[in-house]
């Protein structure tokens, strides 16, 4: 073969490999081409190779400077355009993120703030021996006012303080009959059913929502959650009472918490008190308590000379507030997930 056409294939080789080199756009393709011209079985570079083998010997030192140069410059060219799209195998591995870094974490659903203190505070008072039992948000007036002394004419039967339901049979009837229906405004309701269904001794809490007409600001909500417990034994006292609240407070709220009870007045409870709670500076109300007035026992057939009992109800959200500094019980019920989340657990 004459050194002419040896270099005559040489040239061709470059021209190709710069014209395809310089507009290739992708990591596969450059693969491709890097097969093509440099490829060890069949790569163009190699068969010229052997062309070379034919070449006059005199004609061959500079049959194989001429190919060096060839070589080298078809190389320039693909390290060129690996630089400029960063394909190729290798710069496929380069491009993974490090591995040694954290991985991102999913987001996953949490309980809500309330759900949440609802379990913490069964916990609580699951280790003083209170049994958590519900009752059902939809009541009779039974349950909700007669059963616990509450006479017709007392205001909290007013139609403007409850959600009095009309249904079939409320249609033509007023509040004031006994088998109106109502959304639960405490969850003393419970107190009564579970004295009704359950032999005695009791020890109970029951957590669940209750329903007033009030207008939300940021002490208010027409839905909010009580906790009501109901001890039933043979001489229970007052001082039983202020134990069982206390422990409670100083688990839930911590250390510096302090109980003081303040004369007050709920037709199921005789004696009855205001709970207020010492925090941070300030005695601030959590609810009502007292020992279950004979009228209640009587209603339902227990004897209150063998029987005495203590109960209390106290707010859920007041609680679960406090612990967090939450300062507007509607951000509670917002569904706003950037404040939500700040109680994932
Ligand atoms: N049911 C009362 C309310 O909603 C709270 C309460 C007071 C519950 C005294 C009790 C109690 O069990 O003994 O305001």
């Amino acid at each position: 073969m004459s050194l002419q056409n040896f270099f005559n294939s040489l040239d061709e080789l470059v021209s190709e490999a710069r014209a395809t080199l310089s507009s290739v756009d992708s990591g596969d393709s450059l693969e491709a081409l890097r097969v093509k011209f440099v490829g060890a079985k069949n790569g163009a570079l190699k068969s010229v190779q052997k062309l070379l083998g034919a070449v006059d010997v005199p004609d061959k030192p500079a049959a194989g400077k001429r190919f060096n140069e060839v070589r080298d410059a078809i190389q320039a060219l693909l390290d060129e355009a690996t630089a400029r799209i960063g394909g190729g195998a290798v710069a496929k591995s380069e491009s993974l993120p490090d591995a040694t870094l954290p991985g991102l974490r999913p987001r996953l659903g949490q309980l809500h703030p309330i759900t949440q203190t609802i379990e913490h505070l069964k916990e609580i008072m699951g280790r003083l021996g209170f049994t958590a039992t519900e009752g059902p948000e939809i009541e009779d007036t039974w349950h909700n006012f007669v059963a616990l002394n509450i006479p017709e004419d007392h205001p909290a039967r007013d139609p403007l303080d409850n959600f009095y339901l009309a249904t079939a049979k409320a249609a033509n009837s007023s509040p004031l009959d006994r088998d109106a229906m109502l959304l639960r405004s405490q969850t003393s309701t419970v107190q009564i059913r579970v004295m009704e269904s359950q032999p005695l001794p009791l020890r109970i809490i029951s957590l669940g929502r209750v329903y007033r007409p009030d207008a939300p600001d940021a002490t208010h909500f027409p839905m909010f959650h009580q906790m009501e417990g109901l001890w039933v034994d043979r001489n229970v006292t007052m001082a039983q009472l202020k134990s069982v609240l206390r422990l409670f407070a100083t688990s839930y709220l911590g250390g510096d918490v302090n109980v003081r009870f303040r004369p007050s007045f709920f037709p199921f409870t005789e004696p009855s008190v205001e709970v207020d709670y010492w925090w941070n500076g300030q005695w601030i109300e959590f609810g009502g308590a007292g020992m279950v007035d004979p009228n209640v026992f009587q209603h339902l057939n227990i004897d209150s000379e063998k029987w005495s009992g203590f109960a209390f109800g106290l707010g859920v959200e007041r609680l679960c507030m406090r612990r967090y500094g939450i300062t507007d019980i509607r951000d509670l019920y917002r569904s706003d997930v950037r404040f939500l989340r700040q109680f994932a657990q």
